[in-house]
């Protein structure tokens, strides 16, 4: 029987190790929502492409988003796990919303314009990434899309998309909704600028516990000794601590930083242990499928065959609207 659930669909681009704004901006709600709606999470390989351009490192970390997936809570009973490179329609899609859309458009992507200004080589994948964005979304008719803020214009290419299709060629494509939560929807990394891999300022989602502390006390405050009254509202300490912390805890937190009575060197040390304590059940698990590679391949293959006869019968839609399929043709 057909699902009457809403669709949920995003991914996570293969490029390294998930840190905690990955989680926490995204990965989480992924894992939160899974019974809610109808979800297709998938390893987007191929806008990892644009920049991870080694077969070895490719691999591995692709591999490492499927055990992430797992590790912290998608149930492939529940979600459709796949491979974006699996499902050759997206890149046929993608080519598609290619010609519908222009360049100034295109152009005027912050990512886009960010790598221009540090003026890296640009490769065509780079420009055209919210185009196969766009059509990893309207592939599936998702709903709802979990991303962190900077995803936030790609959403908006997206939906773009999907109108523009739809004026040109007929209503075809449902237009979707950013879920992007307030409190998480930009995390701090140790430096206090967003958390990214580029800024090397990140924690990641399964170090190890002497990693996880080294990072935490890396943590950079401003020079307040531990009698001085604090800011919790500017910390960056206390920003992470927000992550782990009850409500409860956090307020008493925000008492003893506004009378002094924390140096951060404690609220460090407790900001580790909070950390810890919530990562070892997610490492254990992570651990336990890596020492069942087998069945993690078999997940993303099922999710993969799932996953590929909805984008099949949605493409015969699509190309039944452009007109390239003939006469009497139904399928290709
Ligand atoms: P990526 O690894 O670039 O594919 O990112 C995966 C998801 O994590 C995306 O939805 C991002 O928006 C989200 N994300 C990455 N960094 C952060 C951050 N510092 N705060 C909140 N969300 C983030
Ligand atoms: N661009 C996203 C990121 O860097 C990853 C991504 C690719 C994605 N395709 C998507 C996210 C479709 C949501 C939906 O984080």
């Amino acid at each position: 029987m057909p699902s009457t659930k809403k669709i949920l669909l995003s991914g996570v681009k293969p490029t390294g190790r998930p840190h905690l704004g990955n989680y926490f901006g995204a990965m989480r709600q992924f894992v939160e929502l899974q019974g809610t709606y109808e979800s297709f999470i998938f390893i987007a390989d191929y806008h990892a492409l644009t920049t991870v351009q080694n077969s070895k490192e490719l691999g591995e970390y692709s591999l490492g988003v499927a055990l992430d997936y797992l590790a912290i809570g998608l149930d492939p009973k529940k979600v459709t796990l796949f491979k974006q490179s699996d499902i050759p329609e997206h890149t046929e899609l993608a080519w598609i919303f290619n010609c519908i859309t222009s360049m100034p458009y295109l152009e005027r992507a912050h990512a886009y314009k960010d790598a221009r200004a540090k003026d890296k080589e640009i490769n065509v994948g780079i420009f055209d990434y919210p185009m196969l964005m766009a059509a990893d979304i309207l592939l599936y008719d998702a709903d709802v899309v979990p991303v962190g803020h900077d995803q936030k214009q790609h959403l908006e290419y997206a939906r773009d998309t999907a109108a523009k299709f739809n004026r040109v060629f007929g209503e075809t494509f449902k237009i979707p909704e950013p879920l992007i939560l307030k409190e998480v929807e930009t995390v701090p990394g140790i430096d206090g600028r967003k958390m990214s891999k580029n800024y090397q300022n990140t924690i990641e989602l399964f170090a190890s516990d002497e990693e996880i502390t080294e990072r935490v006390m890396m943590i950079v405050t401003d020079s307040k000794t531990v009698g001085e009254p604090k800011d919790p509202d500017t910390d960056n300490v206390f920003k992470l601590h927000k992550l782990f912390a009850t409500k409860a805890e956090l307020s008493e937190l925000a008492e003893r930083y506004r009378h002094g009575g924390i140096g951060y060197r404690e609220s460090k040390e407790l900001l580790g242990k909070r950390i810890i304590a919530f990562m070892a059940p997610l490492r254990e698990r992570r651990a336990k499928f890596e020492h069942d590679q087998t069945a993690v391949l078999e997940i993303i293959r099922e999710g993969g065959k799932r996953a590929r006869e909805r984008a099949q019968k949605k493409m015969v839609v699509v190309r039944r609207r452009i007109g390239t399929l003939l006469g009497g043709e139904t399928s290709k």
